[in-house]
C-alpha cells in the first residue's frame, strides 16, 4: 500500500472511531448548544463578506466541492452573501466556468451592492423571491438547463414544510456523485428555548424534512462519514449524497 493510501486508511479509521465515541459525541453536542446560544455562526466572514456558517462545515464543503467539481452551485438563502462568495471562490480556484446561483426572498440593497462589487461576482447570479415559488423554480431550472454537475445547498427558511418543499423542487437537479446539503438540520437536535423567536424549532426543523424526503427518494443517502469527520456541524444528517442518476 502506498504511503498516501496508508494515510487515507488511518484517517478513515479515525473518522469511524470518533463517530462511535460516546464521550466525543456528547461533548460535541454540548459544545453545539453553547455555540448556538452564543450566536457563534455569525462570527466569521469569507473574503470580506459575513458568512453564517461554522468553519467545520465550510472546510468539508470545500472537500466536497473539490470532489464533485460542480459547474453550478445553487444556494437558497443569501443573507450577506458570504456563502455565495465562498462557493464562488472555490469554483474560481478550480478554474473552468462554474457558477453560483443564489436565491433569497429578500436581498437587501447593501448586500446586493457589496456582492455585485466583489471580485468573485463574475461567478455569482442572484434571484430574489421565495425558493419554493413556481416563478423562482422556473428561473433556476432555466439557468441550470445545460449544466452537468449541480450541487445544491439549502439554507433559507428552516421550517419542516419549507425545507421538504425545497428538497422536492431542487433534488432532481442533483445527479450521481454530487451532493444536496441541508443546513441548520442541527435545529432538530437542540433545545427549543434557543429558537423562541423563530418559526422553526422542536418537531419543525430541516432534519425532519430530510427523514421524510428519504422515505420516498432512494436516489440520496445521508453521508454519515461527513458528520463523523467534523463532529461539530450545523448540518447533521444534512449532507445527502446522490447515489443514483434517476430520470
Ligand atoms: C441563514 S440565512 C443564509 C445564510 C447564508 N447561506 C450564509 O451561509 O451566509 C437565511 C436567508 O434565507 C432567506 N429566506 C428566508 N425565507 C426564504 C424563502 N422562502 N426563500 C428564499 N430565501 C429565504 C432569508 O432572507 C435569509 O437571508
Amino acid at each position: 500500500m502506498s504511503i498516501h493510501n496508508e494515510h487515507l486508511k488511518k484517517v478513515e479509521e479515525n473518522i469511524t472511531n470518533q463517530g462511535r465515541s460516546e464521550s466525543f459525541c456528547k461533548l460535541s453536542k454540548e459544545w453545539m448548544v453553547e455555540s448556538v446560544r452564543n450566536n457563534y455562526s455569525y462570527n466569521f466572514s469569507w473574503m470580506g463578506r459575513p458568512i453564517i456558517q461554522y468553519p467545520q462545515d465550510m472546510i468539508v464543503t470545500q472537500e466536497l466541492v473539490f470532489q464533485v467539481k460542480p459547474d453550478l452551485i445553487i444556494e437558497t438563502g443569501i443573507a450577506h452573501g458570504g456563502s455565495l462568495v465562498y462557493s464562488a471562490s472555490l469554483l474560481e480556484l478550480l478554474g473552468g466556468d462554474g457558477m453560483v446561483l443564489g436565491i433569497d426572498i429578500d436581498i437587501r440593497q447593501h448586500n446586493r451592492e457589496a456582492i455585485e462589487a466583489h471580485p468573485m461576482s463574475k461567478r455569482i447570479k442572484m434571484i430574489q423571491g421565495s425558493s419554493i415559488s413556481d416563478e423562482v423554480k422556473n428561473q433556476v431550472y432555466e439557468f441550470a438547463k445545460n449544466k452537468k454537475r449541480i450541487l445544491v445547498m439549502l439554507d433559507s427558511n428552516h421550517t419542516y414544510e419549507h425545507v421538504l418543499e425545497e428538497l422536492k423542487i431542487y433534488s432532481p437537479l442533483v445527479k450521481k456523485g454530487s451532493y444536496l446539503m441541508v443546513f441548520d438540520s442541527v435545529i432538530d437536535d437542540l433545545p427549543n428555548d434557543l429558537f423562541v423567536d423563530r418559526p422553526w424549532g422542536e418537531g419543525n426543523g430541516p432534519q425532519k424534512s430530510v427523514f421524510e424526503f428519504l422515505k420516498t427518494n432512494k436516489r440520496f443517502e445521508i453521508d454519515k462519514k461527513v458528520d463523523n469527520k467534523i463532529m461539530i456541524s450545523v448540518a447533521p444528517n444534512g449532507y445527502l449524497k446522490c447515489i443514483e442518476d434517476g430520470k
